[in-house]
């Protein structure tokens, strides 16, 4: 299972809980380094984005602009980590962060919680607001259980 601390979490786990903020989502079978998916999470229209970045960690945001909701780039070649970016009016956040980092966007992009199971797959499992743990609310989810 996916190793989260000391807890032991299934796939099957992962699909019936999550943190309770939106249900868990499959992402990608696999992601490799440098690499980006996109999905709607968690609705149809609500458009994210998953990257692992070059240390091995995964990241997730919204990729609707903070500023005036355009859509969100990642640019991989900016920095060691990339960037995101919006074309709009070039706001700028941080990949590991989603911080702003340049530019007219207000606030952080939203997180998305992402986890890794022990296939490999990389699943959404709630939103958080930006600078919450993402364990809280993996465990916050699993208390519900
Ligand atoms: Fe993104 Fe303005 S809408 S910077």
């Amino acid at each position: 299972g996916l190793v989260v601390g000391s807890t032991v979490v299934s796939a099957g786990v992962l699909h019936r809980h999550g943190d309770g903020t939106a249900p868990p989502l499959k992402v990608a079978e696999h992601l490799p380094k440098g690499q980006a998916v996109t999905f709607n999470y968690p609705g149809e229209h609500d458009r994210a984005m998953a990257i692992r970045l070059t240390d091995g960690s995964v990241v997730g945001y919204s990729t609707v602009c903070t500023h005036l909701a355009c859509g969100v780039l990642w640019r991989k070649e900016r920095g060691a980590e990339g960037e995101l970016y919006c074309p709009c009016h070039e706001g700028v956040f941080s990949a590991r962060t989603g911080e702003v980092t340049a530019g007219p966007p207000p606030r952080p992009l939203p997180r998305v919680v992402m986890v890794e199971d022990d296939q490999g797959a990389v699943w959404a499992i709630g939103t958080a607001r930006s600078g919450e743990s993402e364990r809280a609310g993996l465990c916050r989810g699993l208390e519900e259980s």
